[in-house]
């Protein structure tokens, strides 16, 4: 019996949701025990990556409906994460059991998803609870069907590739601006997954017209500076002192609620936008009503999908994504090791050091909720 068939006891990582330091599994029947409708499908989760951005769907839980995905009980959640799963059973006509599936799961060793819509590409979750969430967490892939699939590709793939095609759509939204009349652009946690591919992506296609600053930790800065992505590296320390030029667009990846406010005071009105895309910084956020300069705007990636998406054409989208991605990934893996755990104990200790800001930046975890 191949081992993604195979019964065993299912389990789920969970955080207080008013305290996402604390954390508990709670162990369930086994799997060959838990219970299919018609129509549905029992996904073993296989592995799961995990970086600064889930801690922001921890974080925006309740704002954003991210604990709706996969609801737990009690002020407890499950924080969503990209990941591969395996069909263990099917209860469903068109997918049966080893399949192999990509998509947006849970910290868990399991998931019952009810597919709509099968094509020979993936499907959708029709579960009841997810129908009004952003469609584009509720779509699997099935990776047979894949052709930019490679099984020696998937620590890339669940790690970088939904960071990597946020920053896809801020480059394509800030082109599409203008840059709103700036010639800079200060990217804040410059040392993040995400802001590497949009410093990568603004140096490929528009080198020269745009300057791309890194702003980062003085312990991150000599990283950042390796990767040879931005055109300057300053440390946050250097925030009073950073050259004012032609004007300046800023992109705040994690939301340091100290960072943002010093980067609007040093450039005020020279500051043509200001964009927030992450709120890593749960314990630092704050205080954006009275800043200086232009009120900082958010940027969620599920809305301007949707737009380039109707503009595009599904499949023109996914073109325009597939051509940029692969020389980021290579790049990518040069500057970021994969480093593979497993267990709850691994999980939890990788949560900690992840909510706690600790992981260094050249490492980006790949978890599996299954003993090793
Ligand atoms: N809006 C959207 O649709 C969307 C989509 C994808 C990602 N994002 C956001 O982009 C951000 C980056 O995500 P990622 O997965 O690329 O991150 P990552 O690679 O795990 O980023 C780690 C870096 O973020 C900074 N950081 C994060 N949390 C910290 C903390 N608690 N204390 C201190 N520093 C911390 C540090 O950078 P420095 O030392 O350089 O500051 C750290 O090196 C996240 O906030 C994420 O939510 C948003």
């Amino acid at each position: 019996m191949p081992p993604e068939s195979r019964p065993v006891p299912s389990a789920d990582f969970l955080v207080r949701r008013a305290d996402l330091r604390e954390t508990a599994l709670e162990r369930g029947p086994r799997s060959d025990a838990l219970e299919l409708a018609p129509g549905e499908l029992l996904l073993r989760v296989d592995r799961f990556a995990l970086t600064a951005n889930n801690v922001t769907y921890a974080v925006f839980g309740d704002a954003m409906a991210y604990w709706s995905f996969f609801p737990s009980h009690d002020g407890w959640g499950r924080v969503p994460v990209w990941g591969f799963a395996d069909v263990e059973r099917s209860a469903h006509p068109e997918l049966g059991p080893g399949e192999r599936i990509y998509g947006y799961l849970p910290m868990s060793t399991h998931l019952v998803v009810r597919p709509e819509r099968v094509t020979a590409r993936g499907f959708v979750d029709g579960a009841q609870h997810r129908a009004k969430l952003p469609p584009v967490y509720n779509q699997y892939a099935r990776v047979a069907a894949d052709p930019g699939y490679r099984a020696d590709g998937e620590g890339a793939q669940m790690l970088f590739r939904p960071l990597f095609t946020t920053s896809f759509l801020i480059d394509d939204f800030l082109a599409e601006s203008g840059f709103f009349g700036a010639g800079e652009v200060l990217v804040a946690s410059a040392s993040s997954k995400t802001a590497l591919a949009l410093a990568f992506l603004l140096a490929r296609n528009r080198r020269g017209s745009v300057r791309v600053v890194g702003l980062t930790s003085e312990r991150h800065r000599a990283f950042v500076a390796r990767t040879g992505c931005y055109d300057e590296v300053a440390s946050y320390d250097a925030i009073e002192a950073l050259p004012i030029r032609a004007g300046a667009v800023l992109v705040d990846m994690a939301g340091n609620g100290s960072v943002l406010a010093r980067v609007h005071a040093r450039f005020g009105d020279r500051l043509a936008y200001s964009c927030l895309v992450g709120a890593t910084h749960w314990e630092e956020r704050g205080g954006a009503q009275a800043l200086p300069g232009p009120k900082p705007a958010f940027f969620f990636a599920p809305d301007r999908i949707r737009e380039r998406a109707a503009e595009w054409g599904a499949a023109g989208l996914e073109t325009r994504l597939e051509e940029s991605w692969k020389p980021f990934a290579e790049a990518a893996s040069r500057w970021i090791e994969v480093a593979q755990r497993s267990g709850p104990e691994a999980v939890r200790e990788a949560y900690l050091e992840t909510l706690a800001g600790r992981t260094p930046p050249d490492r980006a975890y790949a978890l599996s909720l299954h003993e090793g």
